[in-house]
């Protein structure tokens, strides 16, 4: 038996790449793009991280230039991690107006602030001896309140440093309320909350481990979502809204678009995604020994990220994929 297609021939609408063009459902806009970027204390060179070839340790030189290149590429922002000499119990550096990620939050501002939205990633991990994202009990759990209190400390201090957006990535619970309200008794307004609304205890921040020397160990499962649960999104993503977010984030990418899918048809603010280190990583790993294009799947991977729901995405590609962008064009 021979079957027809009869009058309906989806083909004809791929034939030509003008066509193709034509109809795509989804574009790739560089300003719908975030960089990640990590800087370290006391480092007189850029130190490549080995799990994520080509991205670097920045000096406060190397970040500069970095957030240059990321405004001359078009970017939306920069997110900006830094790794600090001294650690402690409670994460001192994260609040001290010195402390070395307020510091680049000025550099940053300074280099690049009216052409991008400088961000800052507001969690205690980079900062603790014990590598959790809050401070611990006496017993050694994680202490939800009193890691508020740094959280609101620590936003006021990036605020002061110029931060026009901070980002909520610890997974507290009243996270989003107590540094809304911590920066409207402060007077700072206009500066954002993203918030990290459903953040997943994922293995894809491996490399980010290695990036920020991390001296976590165990995991983050009692605070961060389990990723079995779709449904639990929800409830983050409508009580981050309600505690003031101005943008609520998925995280990690690429193993919950399902997640990312009912959040954009739900949420009534605009929603991002992070292209996490692991991803990276993978990516980065097969190409390198020539199993995927490389180009193609980069392209590919944050397509599917923008296609399934985000409004804009964290990547580790950003500048990079920016450039074949106005390539395209
Ligand atoms: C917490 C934070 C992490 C990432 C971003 N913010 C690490 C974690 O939650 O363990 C991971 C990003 C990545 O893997 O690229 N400060």
């Amino acid at each position: 038996m021979t079957t027809t297609p009869g009058r309906v021939r989806l083909r004809r609408t791929r034939a030509t790449p003008a066509m193709r063009r034509l109809l795509a459902e989804t574009r790739l806009h560089p300003a719908e793009l975030v960089l990640p970027v990590f800087v370290r204390e006391g480092l007189t060179e850029p130190r490549p991280i080995t799990s994520m070839p080509g991205v670097v340790q920045h000096t406060r030189d190397s970040l500069k230039r970095a957030v240059a290149d990321a405004a001359a590429a078009g970017l939306g922002g920069v997110m900006l991690f830094a790794i600090p000499t001294v650690r402690d119990a409670v994460g001192s550096q994260a609040t001290e107006p010195d402390g070395i990620l307020n510091l680049v939050i000025a550099d940053a501002v300074a280099e690049a602030g009216d052409a991008l939205v400088v961000q800052a990633d507001l969690c205690l991990d980079e900062f603790t001896d014990h590598g959790h994202c809050g401070v611990l009990t006496p017993t050694g759990a994680v202490d939800n309140d009193a890691t508020l209190v740094r959280y609101a400390d620590m936003a006021r201090a990036q605020a002061a440093a110029g931060a026009h957006l901070v980002g909520l990535s610890g997974m507290m619970d009243g996270q989003t309320a107590v540094v809304r309200d911590a920066l409207d008794d402060a007077g700072h307004h206009d500066v954002a909350l993203l918030a990290y609304a459903a953040k997943y205890a994922s293995a894809f921040y491996g490399p980010f481990r290695e990036a920020v020397e991390s001296q976590l160990e165990g995991d983050r499962r009692t605070y961060q979502m389990d990723p079995a649960n779709r449904r639990e999104a929800a409830r983050e993503v409508a009580i981050d809204i309600a505690e003031g977010a101005d943008v609520v984030m998925v995280k990690p990418a690429m193993s919950y678009l399902d997640v990312l899918a009912d959040v954009a048809a739900t949420s009534t603010v605009p929603v991002a995604a992070y292209q996490v280190s692991g991803e990276y990583a993978m990516i980065e790993a097969a190409a390198a020994n020539g199993w995927i294009e490389r180009r193609r799947a980069i392209l590919e991977s944050v397509l599917s990220i923008r296609r399934a729901g985000a409004d804009h995405v964290l990547t580790y590609y950003a500048t990079e994929l920016a450039g074949w962008l106005a390539e395209e064009t």
